[in-house]
């Protein structure tokens, strides 16, 4: 495998000022409906990046589960490592890497955990297993193995057999206020489009261009 022979050069669309909705929420739909209509794989899928108190940063991949004006939603366990980190520092950054599409959308600002009835509408939603699921891992903790896991399942399954399943109080949703949000447009040689909301005090969204 050779990494420096895999060059791209981008040229499926490009980003103007003229070409935005009013706010980045408008755009992210306008954005996402695009990365649907694409059939990109789960587009839903985000990076969110964070930092604990020792300022080290940190990284996986969630899914968004909702998006309104008030900003973007995503579903974990609250002593994850992202828990953590979000207790201590309760700021976030979120990628979207719609590489299919040449694209890349950045949004950064500060995350409050969600409403607990909005959790459990959220958790009451899901799959059976996926409930139990929420039960039985304690998510980023050490385990002796995957039979650990299996029969933590299995007890959660018999405890909860012919009734409805908490949600669980370690388990829940949070959500990203965004104060700025990026969105990329791959261009040929290098040129790429960076345009990014920002905003401001009164609650207004201005848009700057950003160099690539
Ligand atoms: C495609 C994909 C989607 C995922 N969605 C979620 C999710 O919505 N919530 C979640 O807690 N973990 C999700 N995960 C697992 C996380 O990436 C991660 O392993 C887990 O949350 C533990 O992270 P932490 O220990 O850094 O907090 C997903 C992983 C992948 C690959």
């Amino acid at each position: 495998m050779s990494l420096a022979d895999l060059r791209k050069d981008y040229s499926l669309a490009g980003l103007l000022e003229k070409d935005l909705a009013r706010d980045p929420f408008r755009q992210f739909e306008k954005w996402f409906q695009e990365a649907e209509a694409a059939k990109l794989h789960e587009p839903n899928a985000m990076t969110l990046a964070t930092a604990g108190a020792d300022g080290r940063p940190s990284a996986r991949t969630v899914l968004l589960k909702g998006l309104d004006g008030r900003g973007f939603v995503f579903y974990t366990h609250y002593e994850s490592h992202k828990g953590r980190d979000l207790a201590a520092n309760a700021r976030a950054t979120l990628v979207f890497p719609w590489v299919g599409l040449e694209r890349q959308v950045i949004v950064a600002g500060p995350v409050a955990r969600v409403a607990r009835e909005e959790s459990a509408a959220y958790f009451h939603s899901r799959p059976h297993a996926s409930q139990l699921a929420a039960w039985a891992s304690a998510q980023d903790t050490i385990i002796s193995g995957r039979a650990t896991l299996e029969a933590g399942f299995k007890a959660v399954e018999k405890k909860y057999a012919g009734r409805e399943v908490p949600l669980p109080p370690h388990w829940g949703g949070y959500r990203l206020s965004p104060e700025s949000v990026e969105f990329w447009q791959g261009r040929r040689s290098r040129l790429h489009d960076r345009l990014r909301y920002h905003r401001e005090p009164n609650g207004d969204w201005t848009v700057e261009r950003i160099s690539p």
